[in-house]
């Protein structure tokens, strides 16, 4: 990616990853790549917002240096300690040495655990300023959307909303802004990331966003720290977190099962039949051949999810075990989960995959379906019944 002006005197100059498949130590699966982005700011005081991951901060610096010498650099808004963003701050920092970082304070502490750098650092809070010449920032603290230390960044000049992680995608490409790019593909990315990392800040994430509107700044462009520029339509990547944050869902249920030898397969393929009947949506994934940042993001839109593992050593089987790890931490609170499957001699999968879930937030139905071995075909009408019943029929 080459330098980009995106308005008089602001340039993105930040980096593509398109190979990149896993983030966040393999728990999110980025098919189609990420982009980490920099927004570069030419006033009086040139201002750098955000770096790269560090293996590419020789492509961030070239970029700035497309435009001017980084040496210039006078002020880095550091919106967020996490490495992605922050892993050139010592490169940037090593070439323009008298920079001044702007941060929160867990930034700084934050910062400073990272990279034990003796960096000029002014902590800023909500509502501070900073004089650019023509322009100037203001900042809002953002804790734990979706780290402690997190921030926006508001040039009211522009009406430009520098949020970082919030509002961004995992989604590379040389289209740059929202218009550019496909719809289906961009909304996807967009879900699925809100789903895989900010779902349990569900409630946060409302504040925030009513603090925000509070505030009644005009937000003509949200240019996040991932992805594309949403500068054609804000507004419909705002309405997407308020409905996502509010728990809003589709009249569709998510069935995720793990299978041994079959029978937990067959059962769920009735009780999806059952739930179809009930007239609700249906989704059906067999853990241990699908993606499950694709199936966590298919559920954040489903009223219910029903879980199925064949018993194996009194247990769930390991790949549920690990999605259930997962979902445990989404915290999916205002959802139903029901529980199925098959066992050969003693039974153990249910209790375990709800004793799993017990912290989630979410409501556990108690009595699950279970057979031994094979379901014959009164046990196949019971997984049916099953279905109509966990759809809420
Ligand atoms: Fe929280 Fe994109 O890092």
């Amino acid at each position: 990616m080459a330098a980009v002006q995106i308005l008089p005197g602001i340039y993105s100059v930040g980096v593509a990853d398109w190979n990149v498949r896993n983030f966040h130590g393999h728990t999110y699966t980025t098919l189609r790549g990420t982009t980490y982005n920099s927004y570069l700011i030419i006033d009086e005081k040139i201002t750098l917002i955000d770096t790269v991951l560090g293996p590419f901060a020789k492509e961030l610096i070239e970029n700035i240096r497309e435009v001017i010498e980084p040496e210039k650099i006078d002020y880095i808004i550091a919106n967020h300690v996490e490495t992605d963003h922050s892993g050139a701050l010592p490169e940037i920092i090593r070439l323009c040495p008298k920079a001044k970082v702007f941060g929160t304070a867990k930034c700084k502490e934050g910062l400073y655990k990272h990279y034990y750098g003796d960096w000029e650092f002014q902590v800023v809070k909500t509502g501070d300023k900073l004089e650019l010449g023509k322009r100037s920032l203001s900042f809002i603290e953002a804790p734990m959307i979706h780290w402690p230390d997190s921030m926006f960044t508001y040039c009211p000049q522009e009406a430009l909303l520098l949020p970082n992680d919030a509002f961004g995608q995992h989604f590379a490409s040389l289209g740059l802004f929202d218009d550019r790019v496909e719809q289906c593909a961009l909304m996807d990315e967009a879900k699925k990331y809100y789903a895989n990392i900010l779902w349990p800040l569900g409630p946060v994430i409302l504040r925030k966003i009513q603090e925000v509107q509070k505030l009644n700044i005009p937000i003509k462009i949200i240019a996040p720290s991932h992805g594309v520029i949403w500068r054609k339509e804000p507004e419909k990547i705002i309405s997407s977190y308020l409905s996502w944050a509010k728990g809003e869902v589709e009249n569709k249920m998510v069935i995720v099962y793990e299978t041994m030898w079959g029978a937990t397969d067959k059962m769920a393929r009735q009780i999806a039949e059952g739930i179809k009947a009930a007239g609700v949506d249906v989704r059906l994934y067999d853990i241990a051949k699908s993606d499950r940042t694709e199936v966590i993001t298919e559920m954040l839109s489903a009223k219910g999810f029903v879980f199925g593992s064949s018993t194996h050593d009194n247990d769930m089987l390991p790949n549920m075990a690990a999605f259930l790890e997962i979902v445990k931490g989404l915290k999916p609170t205002g959802r139903k989960i029901s529980f199925f499957g098959s066992y050969g001699w003693a039974g153990g999968a249910i209790k375990e995959m709800q004793e799993r879930l017990i912290s989630s937030g979410a409501e556990l139905v108690k009595e699950g379906l279970s057979f031994k071995y094979v379901p014959n075909e009164a046990e196949l009408e019971d997984c049916f019944n099953f279905g109509k019943k966990s759809a809420g029929s």
